[in-house]
């Protein structure tokens, strides 16, 4: 089954908007298969975006992300990927569209409340720094 890594960012959870977002992906029909509340060290924001290294926002990045608890998530479903990227609408909140989790929660792009894997190797990726192979779950009861 296609998973995704999901990430609420520092500002999603300081607003209290996990229960809305993790709702919405329940409600669109995706599984919770991993979920913690967590502090990103630098070293990990260092390797998680590691792609933005020499972009020139690229410690503003890092030091948002390590500024309070995240909330990471690993989902699963078919097509999960791409449906939750539309769901969390474009990166910049500003162009993102009504409807979608930054374009009715967030402001700027440098705090767009949340993290989507982009590709089936990103999330590959992005689960493994996130989560141990235990940390996750499996359903008997498959939708
Ligand atoms: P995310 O999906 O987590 O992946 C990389 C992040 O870089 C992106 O969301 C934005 O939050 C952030 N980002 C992109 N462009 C800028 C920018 N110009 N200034 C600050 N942050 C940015």
């Amino acid at each position: 089954m296609e998973k995704t890594y999901l990430m609420i960012k520092p500002d999603g959870v300081q607003r209290n908007v996990i229960g809305e977002i993790v709702s919405r992906f329940e409600k669109k029909g995706f599984q919770l298969v991993g979920a913690k509340l967590m502090q990103v060290t630098k070293e990990t924001a260092e390797l998680h975006y590691a792609e933005h290294k020499e972009r020139p926002f690229f410690g503003e990045l890092v030091d948002f992300i390590t500024s309070g608890p995240v909330f990471a998530m690993v989902w699963q479903g078919e097509g999960v990927i791409a449906t939750a990227r539309q769901m969390m609408g474009k990166t910049n909140p500003k162009e993102a569209a009504p409807g979608t989790v930054r374009g009715d929660f967030g402001v700027t792009v440098g705090k767009n409340i949340i993290h989507g894997s982009d590709s089936a190797e990103s999330a590959e990726r992005e689960i493994a720094i996130f989560f141990k192979e235990e940390e996750l779950v499996s359903y008997t009861k498959l939708m």
